[in-house]
């Protein structure tokens, strides 16, 4: 949990203490051209070097890719930290101590209650790590080892015993200070249900898999049972700091020990991950017993831009990967791609890379489904495409999915398949499914400037056509966007909103003779959309939309910062929270 808030002042004085050159040249080595230093970019593919880093600025710039910041942002990058993460490596490099400051919004009082949770389940952790390799606990051993673990697996994911008594955990964490209330509070142990004020261990005679949050703390357990038996797995309840519906098991494990990911496989179990990792698989992480949330994606997200789902061939995998697509969809970005791996005969990837060993393994993943492929196998399976009344369900269904997603070009592709297979005129399909980026097809552009332009295409359309304000609702984000122009685009809508009585596009710029910017404003005025009357509204509400999108509030943050400008406590604050 959060130690506090890391202040600006010692933010300047790391950024003053430690050297860009020295912390990229360590990752990338770098080579000095005259005042520079220079490299091939570690952010994208190329053979000749256009990443250069500035020593007397500090600052980094590939003009290759546009990557640019200081030495924190680099470090986000290419170690795939937190801001905040960054902060304190740089912090431990230098040998500074961080002054952290209370955090305003959370009350002493509850972080002090999530502290001592933290402590108890630390302890926990090492209380079962303890107790199997007691002499006593050969049974639990024997049971890994019939699993074929090794001590190196056991190591690398702590795994632990909980021995079968009604209060071991109970009377050692209470012997090092801890009491019923916090232990309960951890889900470590339960009450009784007749005898008040009493209470005894949650897990009991289990092998106990610690599921650790991004930065290594123990956070929950999960508590298989040796043998047969019901429930096979126990869990932690959901406390304070458990939510499993963001956690992923393995992700601590995988960011600490693998170097490069550029795909990160999602399986069903905790044994999966652990033999996934036995036979050198590390690029794992589960899910808890749930379906994959969007949450668990976005986050995945941030560190890979590939994800694989590997499940079982069973029903009960068929529906966990229909599930996770459904989850995932809204949180797809363009450059970023979900595939889905089927395991045959039963086998989850434990029993597959037993059985077929991990060459075998690494075919399958190579040749897991794009999700278009994914997607209409399915509906392919389960609906006949040979009749009206499966046609229409398959449009009403992918209609659903492809309606959730966000504006990518996949989006349109899969529409446009779906168009196909349905064999519907066009006007039935749009009746269905929502169009995309109608922009994009009409106006086709490379993708940087389609970024830059977005503003410029907002504004012109609205110089070309006050009405279109009259329809939207979400543009008060542009008042904190930085976006070039957008606060202008801001003046322009709401200016037209509060004025009635402006009725031509002369009469709303009249208003704003006195704006250092109405030269900019004025030659846009007279450029011409090029665009069919009938599609300004959507054009419109299209651009305001995908600026929204963007409007990511750390991003933009984090873009001011990289200039290397002073943040706001309140940005600070922003990007302090995250986690
Ligand atoms: P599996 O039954 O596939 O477990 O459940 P597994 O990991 O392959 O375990 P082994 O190989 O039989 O030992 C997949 C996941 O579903 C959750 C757990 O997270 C488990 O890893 N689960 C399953 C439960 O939470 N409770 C259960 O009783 C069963
Ligand atoms: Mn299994």
């Amino acid at each position: 949990m959060s130690k506090g808030f890391i202040p600006n002042h010692f933010i300047d004085e790391v950024l003053g203490r430690v050297d860009i050159i020295e912390i990229v040249n360590q990752r990338v080595p770098l080579k000095k051209m005259g005042n520079s230093f220079k490299a091939c970019c570690p952010f994208h593919q190329e053979k000749t070097p256009s990443f250069m880093v500035n020593q007397s600025k500090q600052l980094y710039h590939c003009f290759g890719c546009g990557a640019k910041g200081n030495v924190i942002t680099f470090l986000m990058e290419y170690e795939k930290l937190e801001f905040v993460e960054a902060i304190e490596f740089l912090a431990h490099h230098e040998g500074m101590v961080i002054p952290y400051e209370r955090r305003s919004n959370i009350s002493p009082e509850a972080e002090r209650k999530t502290q001592t949770t933290l402590t108890a389940l630390n302890e926990a952790n090492l209380f079962f790590q303890r107790e199997l390799k007691k002499p006593d606990h050969q049974k639990a051993r024997d049971y890994l080892q019939k699993r074929d673990l090794t001590a190196e697996d056991i190591e690398r994911f702590n795994i632990g015993f909980a021995p079968d008594s009604w209060n071991a955990l109970l009377t050692t964490l209470k012997s090092k200070g801890a009491n019923e209330q916090m232990l309960e509070e951890a889900g470590l142990i339960i009450p009784a249900q007749n005898k008040p004020n009493h209470f005894y261990d949650r897990f009991r005679d289990r092998v106990m898999f610690p599921i650790r949050n991004r930065k290594g703390e123990t956070i929950a357990f999960g508590g298989r049972i040796i043998g047969d038996g019901e429930p096979k797995y126990l869990n932690s309840p959901e406390t304070p700091v458990f939510h499993k519906g963001k956690e992923l098991y393995g992700l601590y494990e995988l960011r600490r020990d693998v170097r490069n990911y550029n795909e990160i496989l999602v399986v069903e179990g905790y044994m999966d991950v652990v033999m996934m990792s036995h036979f050198g698989i590390q690029n794992v992480v589960a899910t808890l017993g749930t379906a994959m949330s969007n949450t668990q994606v976005s986050n995945l997200f941030r560190y890979t831009h590939s994800i694989v789902f590997c499940f079982d061939g069973d029903n009960a995998g068929q529906n966990a990967a229909y599930k996770a697509m459904e989850n995932a969809l809204p949180v797809l970005h363009s450059e970023k791609e979900i595939r889905f791996l089927f395991l045959p005969d039963n086998h989850d990837p434990d029993s597959y890379l037993k059985a077929h060993g991990r060459e075998a393994f690494n075919q399958l993943v190579q040749n897991a489904l794009p999700l278009s492929e994914y997607l209409f196998n399915h509906f392919e399976n389960k609906y006949s495409l040979e009749t009206i009344e499966g046609r229409s369900q398959l449009l009403s269904d992918m209609g659903t999915l492809i309606n959730s997603m966000p504006d990518i070009p996949l989006r349109d592709l899969l529409r446009a398949e779906l168009g196909k297979k349905t064999n519907v005129t066009r006007n039935i399909l749009n009746k269905h499914v929502e169009r995309g980026r109608v922009i994009n097809q009409r106006l086709p552009q490379n993708n940087q400037n389609q970024g830059k332009n977005l503003v410029e295409r907002g504004i012109v359309l609205l110089l070309n056509n006050l009405q279109l304000v009259q329809t939207i609702h979400n543009y008060e984000f542009l008042l904190d966007s930085d976006e070039k122009g957008a606060k202008v685009l801001y003046q322009l809508i709401t200016t037209v909103l509060d004025h009635p009585e402006i009725k031509t596009t002369a009469q709303l710029l009249g208003k704003f003779q006195d704006k250092p910017w109405i030269q900019y404003v004025e030659s846009l005025s007279v450029l011409d959309h090029m665009l069919e009357e009938s599609l300004h509204q959507t054009e419109f509400e299209d651009a305001l939309r995908r600026l929204s999108q963007r409007a990511d509030p750390r991003k933009q943050i984090l873009a001011k910062f990289a200039k290397g400008l002073t943040l706001t406590s309140e940005e600070l604050k922003l990007l302090n929270n995250k986690n």
